[in-house]
């Protein structure tokens, strides 16, 4: 396994990659990684001759008084993880390798951007669309790999592949749980025990909507408004929890069927999201 730091070294080994018409499966990361990083892995080693991680805390998609100082940063760890799975390339660059200080350009996907957690995140979107498609510039992966659990990013990052005709083929890989149904996520690290304890009810909430939206007993307002409820009294302080069509993120109506649950709420100092993409089956008459 080889890590590079620089744009320059990354290109280089991409190049002789791409002379030999071998493919490249490309997983970006901001480090830290767990089972659901190294489930897109090894996903990833199936789908390409070769595969690329970047670990890089993206300074542009945190905002003023989030966590970007404390985020957790392993790197020696995280390369020892992936040169276990055989990893072809780690590119591990610093801000300044990423940004230069006379950088003018953002990439934004307009809208969606500011809904959801774009809405109590402002900026938090455009500095992912940005990174990302800087990294897609520099790594040029035939097909890149990206977590479900962030459905809205993944939806954002369609729609920049999309829209700017970048020859990629985006996987989305479904979210890793623990046992009790907590979604891996880097940010379980700083929840305390107790915090630690709880944290699964946030799946229960969606899991709870599902089989009412099942029942087709009580309105989707209502329902969004039972579950805002039931994850106050549980000790969250939700964000927003959105009963939506999975193909546009749009609200649902009784009438759709292809269906996804996004919520986010903060558990003390910890912001978490889930979501939950199901089929509903349609009314037998
Ligand atoms: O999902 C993440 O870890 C980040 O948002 C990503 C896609 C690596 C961009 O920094």
């Amino acid at each position: 396994m080889l890590t590079v730091k620089s744009v320059i070294a990354a290109q280089e080994i991409i190049k002789t990659w791409h002379l030999a018409h071998e493919s490249i499966a490309f997983v970006p990361t901001m480090g830290n990684l767990h089972e659901g990083h190294l489930q897109l892995v090894k996903v990833a080693k199936t789908t390409a001759a070769r595969v690329v991680v970047s670990i890089f805390v993206n300074p542009t998609q945190f905002g003023a008084g989030e966590d970007f100082e404390n985020y957790p940063r392993t790197e020696q760890q995280d390369q020892e993880k992936l040169a276990e799975m055989d990893v072809d390339l780690v590119f591990l660059p610093s801000a300044s390798e990423i940004y230069s200080s006379n950088a003018q350009t953002i990439v934004s996907v307009t809208g969606i951007s500011e809904q959801y957690c774009g809405a109590s995140r402002p900026g938090h979107f455009n500095g992912v669309a940005t990174v990302v498609c800087k990294l897609f510039n520099i790594i040029q992966p035939t097909i890149a790999l990206f977590g479900l659990k962030d459905f809205q990013q993944f939806f954002i990052i369609q729609r920049l592949v999309s829209d700017l005709n970048m020859p990629i083929q985006l996987i989305g890989v479904d979210t890793v749980r623990e046992s009790s149904g907590l979604a891996l996520s880097s940010r379980n690290a700083y929840l305390s025990a107790e915090e630690k304890n709880s944290a699964p009810l946030l799946y229960q909430a969606l899991k709870t909507a599902q089989a009412a939206i099942f029942a087709n007993s009580a309105s989707y307002t209502d329902i969004e408004q039972h579950t805002l409820r039931f994850l106050q009294e549980a000790g969250f302080n939700p964000d927003y929890f959105a009963i939506c069509r999975s193909h546009d993120l749009q609200r649902a109506t009784q009438d759709d069927s292809e269906l996804v649950l996004l919520i986010a709420a903060r558990l003390g100092k910890t912001r978490l999201i889930d979501n939950l993409r199901f089929t509903k089956p349609t009314k037998l008459s």
